[in-house]
Order: structure tokens, then C-alpha cells, then sequence
């Protein structure tokens, strides 16, 4: 098979994540919760993981909350920095994991910059909606759909002009763009462990400028007297036994993602996206692309795009159809009612990959 569904999640497991996760399940008990060497080791899997972020992306290892998932991040980053009904800026590109969490919220969702790859405008509109003021803006690093890759410091350093609070998710970004929490000053910045961090399923990071709300209350092995959670970080976010194989595994993905070296990684995404859009240009198909694109390519087949999918599929190739749960990015690019067909990129992406995809794209027409 030729994965090409990074943007959904990394696959197959690099080989030494895959061995962090079977040695921690081997030799650790329950962090926190005991003094034995299998909980003090555990411990040493948690606090590495932390570590190992903090050193990527330029924060106190506390600052780390682990989650679940992306989505479980914004959750706890939307719920709080946002009381029911208030004004939220958000950017057209946003994913259903920003936009219905304010959806619950019953938010007044103010969507800015909707043209793709066209920064100057994302910006002129990000400033004109941040200048009446919110209780919150969100935004996306990059597109999941389009690879689309938003200018994050321009849009931060407006946020932090305005007065703005703002949440950043860093889904299709991290692991392969820099993100650096400290100069952005971003409240929270959500993301995946199993994308471009290479890590486990079930695996996520919330870093954290603030107090996060804690979405679930429970023992956290800290401060086992007070019925509050804790007012610290990483506790407060962070209740209940934590994923600590998954956690290992997380490590040892972004260990692997420093030495491989974020430039060299976009570089070869951006490369191949650029290449399989030239090709899918010249067979005649509807493509999105432009400048400022990372390696995720969107296109329009002559056909139902899941069909089209599916027929790549049958050739070998593994892409994603339909609406990647970004509705908002559909309606703000016009393919709401068709859909897309995904082409995204990872680490190890070479020539032969994008040539043998518009070998089976050929196929379609
Ligand atoms: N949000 C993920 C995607 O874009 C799952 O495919």
C-alpha cells in the first residue's frame, strides 16, 4: 500500500515507537499512585514525554497536558476560555473539533479569512474581526483539508494586539512545522500525538499558558485531601490513570521527529504535495493548490469522490474522501457539495509515491 493519509493519522508506526509502547506496557504500574520502581518508572515515561515536548516546542515540561486526543485539547481550550454566547473569531479553515464544541456553547462564531493560500487576506480579515473585540479567537495551523498553512505569527501577534485570548490547533502542524508556544504567547495550543508526532493513537497535547478547565474531575495522585482538582499544571487537566504506554510511544515519536528535522520533513511533504498537484493539473483534474501549501493536496475528480477513493484504494493507494470533518473549509473553498479527494504526505515522502498515485489517478479518468 501507498499511505498517503497522513493527515488522518501517521501509519505504519515507526519502529521504535512501537517498541516504547510494548516495554513501557512490560515494566510500568500507575504513575503517581505508589513509590514501588513500576510506578517510579512510569513516572520517569510520563515526565520524558513531557520532556521531549517541551524541548520541541519551547516550553516548561508543566506547561504539557496530555490528552487524549487533538480533539479532547480544544475541548478543554474552547470550554475555557469561552462562557455560553460569547464572540469567538474563528478562521474559514477550522475543523467540527473547533466548531461544534462552540456550536454547544450556543457561541457567536465569527468566521474570518476564507480565501485558501491567500495570506494577506486571511490577515486583513483576521484584524477586522479581532478589532471588535472577543472573548476568544481559534484557528488553525494548517488546513487539514488543503494544506493550507495560515500565517500563525501574524495572526498571533494581531490576537495578542487586540487583547485578544487564542487557541491554535496545531493538528496537521506539529511534527512538521515549527511551533514556538513561547514566542507566539498563545493561551493553549492543541494537538495530536499520532499525526506528524508519529506517535500512538489515543495520544494528545495541550499546551498551556493558563489553568485549562478541567473537563473531568478525579484523582490525579496530587493533593488527595481537596475535592477541588488542583490548581497547578499538568494536574488540573489530567485526571484519572494517564496512557503511559501511549505516552512512551508519543516520546520516542517526537524524539524521532527532532533528529529526522522539522525542516527537512516539510520540506520533502511540500515537495511531493507540489508534485502530485503539477501532475494532477496536467491529467485535467480540479486542484487546490498555491504557495503556502504544507503536504496535503485537495482535488476534485470527475467522478463521486468516494467512489474515486475507493477505486485508489483498490489500486494500492490510501487517501481520504469527502469532508475530512471541516465542513467550514468546504463551504469557504465552494466544495461543500462535492467533496474532495485528500492526498497528505508524511515524513518519509519520496518521488515514487506521488508517481505511482498519479500513475492510479490516471486510472480515474
Ligand atoms: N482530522 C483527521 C483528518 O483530517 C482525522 O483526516
Amino acid at each position: 500500500m501507498i499511505y498517503l493519509d497522513n493527515g488522518a493519522t501517521s501509519f505504519p508506526k515507526p519502529e521504535p515507537v512501537r517498541r516504547a509502547v510494548a516495554a513501557a506496557m512490560d515494566c510500568c504500574g500507575n504513575p503517581g499512585r505508589g513509590g514501588y520502581p513500576a510506578a517510579m518508572e512510569a513516572v520517569r515515561r510520563i515526565y520524558d514525554c513531557r520532556d521531549a515536548a517541551a524541548e520541541l516546542f519551547d516550553c516548561k515540561p508543566e506547561q504539557v497536558v496530555l490528552t487524549s486526543s487533538c480533539t479532547h485539547g480544544l475541548n478543554m481550550a474552547i470550554q475555557t476560555l469561552v462562557k455560553p454566547g460569547s464572540r469567538v473569531v474563528i478562521s474559514g479553515f477550522e475543523h467540527n473539533a473547533v466548531t461544534r464544541p462552540l456550536h454547544a456553547l450556543n457561541a457567536q462564531v465569527i468566521v474570518a479569512g476564507r480565501r485558501l493560500f491567500d495570506p494577506e487576506d486571511t490577515l486583513r480579515e483576521w484584524e477586522n474581526a479581532l478589532r471588535q473585540g472577543a472573548a476568544a479567537a481559534v484557528f488553525t495551523h494548517v488546513s487539514n483539508v488543503f494544506g493550507y498553512i495560515l500565517p500563525v505569527e501574524e495572526m498571533a501577534e494581531l490576537c495578542r494586539i487586540y487583547e485578544v485570548p487564542f487557541i491554535v490547533d496545531a493538528a496537521q502542524s506539529a511534527g512538521s512545522l515549527p511551533i514556538n508556544f513561547r514566542a507566539w504567547s498563545a493561551d493553549f495550543v492543541a494537538m495530536p500525538g499520532h499525526k506528524g508526532l508519529l506517535g500512538p493513537m489515543g495520544t494528545g497535547l495541550l499546551l498551556c499558558n493558563r489553568l485549562p478547565k478541567p473537563l473531568l474531575a478525579g484523582g490525579t495522585g496530587s493533593e488527595s485531601q481537596n475535592q477541588e482538582m488542583p490548581d497547578f499544571l499538568p494536574d488540573r487537566g489530567e485526571p484519572g490513570t494517564p496512557n503511559v504506554a501511549g505516552a512512551a510511544g508519543l516520546a520516542a515519536g517526537i524524539r524521532l521527529v527532532r533528529r529526522m528535522g522539522l525542516s527537512r520533513i516539510a520540506c520533502r511533504e511540500h515537495q511531493e504535495a507540489k508534485r502530485c498537484a503539477e501532475g494532477l493539473k496536467r491529467l485535467g483534474f480540479s486542484v487546490f493548490s498555491g504557495e503556502h501549501q504544507g503536504g496535503t493536496v485537495s482535488f476534485i475528480p470527475q467522478m463521486d469522490c468516494e467512489e474515486a477513493a475507493e477505486l485508489l484504494g483498490k489500486q494500492g493507494i490510501a487517501v481520504r474522501a469527502g469532508l475530512h470533518c471541516a465542513p467550514l473549509a468546504h463551504e469557504s473553498a465552494g466544495t461543500l457539495k462535492s467533496g474532495t479527494v485528500r492526498v497528505s504526505f508524511g515524513p518519509e515522502a519520496t518521488p515514487e509515491q506521488s508517481r505511482a498515485f498519479l500513475q492510479a489517478a490516471r486510472k480515474l479518468l
